[in-house]
């Protein structure tokens, strides 16, 4: 006798019978970038369908992701070269662009979509850091982690339903939970960037933001290398309070994904970062791949290592495949 998996694969119907692992709209999260200072939503050349977004054209994004029934959005702020500084300021003010955006989006949605802001300073320093550098041109943990946290608080009260601490700093998201509770927002939750590696997938996310970085974040952002050291950061910032947990970048780290997904007793996410979603883009513009069914597979296999939660450029166009 033939044993036969196959009977299982006979069909349309029954392979959506039998699907393990489903991708629905509601545990997709859209990435979206809002500019100072545009006049309207300017393309960017690395990330096919990816624009920076006017605060108008912002507020339209957030409707079709709440229409689309997406999870949420996160956030990002690009602001004037001109506004950048050592210390990132522009980034915690209430009238700096990123707060602008979240007040905007949230008025727009209310609570039927999850808005959720990038709390790191990279966007708004001068050097392009994600934090504060000392005297030797090091990035200062602790210096760092308090504007993290006056950073928090200015978007909790701009409107965020959950702050995103990505800056990789020891002992970030005890400082973040400490002040927003000290400031009233015990309910804005924090999704900590846990398991962050120092990538070289995120190019083209810096041409999204306008980055202004010479040199790595190696000193910060975990090396590739580490598997364990993965699940150490995670259980750090689960027990400083994480609300949730996100691994990052997600297609080629899905086996710490599925570790910390494995020892988390909060939801999991993972960021299939700006380099992951233009290779894809870039291989079916020549001919080569399937766009769409590339970045379905992509997702699918990071929900089947354990996120519960994915960040993507393509959940919109993800969101088009579901019905009903
Ligand atoms: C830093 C940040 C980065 C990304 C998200 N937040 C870039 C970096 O660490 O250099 C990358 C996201 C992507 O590549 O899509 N605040």
């Amino acid at each position: 006798m033939i044993i036969r998996p196959r009977r299982l694969r006979s069909s349309a119907a029954m392979r959506r019978l039998v699907a393990q692992t489903r991708v629905h709209p509601s545990q997709l999260v859209l990435p979206v970038f809002v500019a100072d200072g545009l006049a309207e939503p300017r393309p960017i050349s690395s990330l096919p369908g990816v624009v920076q977004h006017t605060l108008g054209s912002l507020v339209d994004e957030a409707h079709r992701a709440q229409a689309a029934g997406l999870g949420g959005i996160m956030l990002f702020g690009v602001p004037r070269p001109e506004d950048k500084d050592a210390t990132g300021s522009h980034g915690l003010r209430a009238d700096g662009i990123l707060n602008r955006a979240l007040s905007a989006a949230r008025a727009a949605v209310g609570d039927e979509l999850v808005v959720m802001a990038d709390t790191c300073l990279d966007e708004f320093t001068d050097h392009g850091h994600c934090g504060v550098l000392d005297a030797s041109g090091l990035v200062d943990n602790d210096a760092s982690m308090a504007l993290y946290a006056t950073m928090a608080v200015a978007q909790a009260r701009a409107g965020a339903h959950v702050v995103s601490p990505s800056g990789m700093m020891d002992g970030q998201v005890a400082a973040i939970r400490t002040a927003l509770d000290a400031a009233g927002y015990t309910q804005v939750a924090i999704l900590a960037y846990a398991a962050k590696y120092a990538s070289a997938f995120y190019g083209p996310f810096r041409e999204a933001v306008g980055s202004s970085l010479s040199g790595d974040r190696k000193t910060y952002q975990q090396d590739p290398a580490n598997r364990r050291e993965g699940v150490r950061e995670a259980a750090l910032d689960e027990a400083e309070g994480a609300d949730f947990l996100m691994v990052k970048p997600a297609g080629y780290y899905l086996d710490v994904l599925a570790d910390v997904a494995a020892a988390a007793a909060v939801p999991v996410a993972a960021y299939q970062v700006s380099g992951e979603y233009a290779m894809i883009c870039a291989a079916a513009e020549r001919g080569w791949i399937d766009r769409r069914a590339a970045l379905a597979e992509a997702v699918t296999s990071i929900v089947r290592a354990g996120a519960s939660i994915v960040l993507t450029y393509a959940a919109l166009e993800l969101s088009e495949d579901h019905h009903g």
